[in-house]
């Protein structure tokens, strides 16, 4: 098997922030109690991040921040050399997950997760589209959405995948990421 290359550096956590609304302030929340990562942020993310007048500035000193501003996604060669030990994607849009689970990696939230499963680095992805009727906050307020049998069905097939467990609400989010943290920092519990 090919070794991966070290950066010599403890490995940190990688975190993808995709384009939906739904439970996009709480994942930024969430993030900026986390101490070190990695933050890639999709296209629509960066959109969507002024939409809710959401901040990407009171996240930690130590967050390095990778827009999605090249066609061959550069920084996911970060991957190969041993600079992640997870891969969070979250919240993750419906197209996301419906790319994620055909096998495409044309954007930067899509190639990173790619690159995590090719060098077996866990991910934890939370999908949105989680049920057939959802209370989500648009920019404007909450709405109602219904997400289509397609929707669901990718989250469900997207949890048969290796290297990925799928999360279905913030609270299932928050204690993933932190069992995973925490059993890196004590790897007998
Ligand atoms: C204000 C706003 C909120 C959105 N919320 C969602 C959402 O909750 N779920 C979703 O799947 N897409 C949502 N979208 C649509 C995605 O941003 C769009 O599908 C985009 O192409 C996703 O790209 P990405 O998956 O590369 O981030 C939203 C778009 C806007 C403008």
């Amino acid at each position: 098997m090919a070794k991966r290359r070290s950066s010599g550096l403890a490995p940190r956590l990688a975190w993808a922030l995709t384009g939906s609304g739904h439970f996009f302030t709480e994942c930024l929340e969430f993030m900026s109690k986390l101490e070190s990562f990695d933050l890639f942020v999709s296209r629509a993310a960066a959109e969507v991040v002024r939409m809710y007048k959401s901040e990407m500035k009171s996240l930690p000193d130590g967050v390095r921040i990778f827009k999605d501003t090249t066609a061959s996604a550069a920084p996911v060669g970060l991957f190969y050399e041993g600079v992640y030990h997870t891969l969070v994607v979250a919240p993750a849009t419906s197209n996301t997950v419906a790319k994620c689970v055909a096998g495409i990696s044309d954007t930067l939230a899509t190639n990173v997760f790619a690159q995590a499963g090719k060098c077996r680095i866990p991910s934890i992805v939370f999908a949105c589209d989680t049920a057939p009727e959802l209370e989500t906050m648009a920019p404007g307020g909450m709405v109602r959405v219904f997400p289509r049998r397609i929707d669901l069905e990718n989250v469900e097939r997207l949890k048969s995948f290796e290297y990925t467990q799928v999360v279905e609400s913030m609270a299932a989010l928050r204690t993933s990421v932190t069992r995973r943290l925490a059993c890196l920092v004590t790897p007998s519990s």
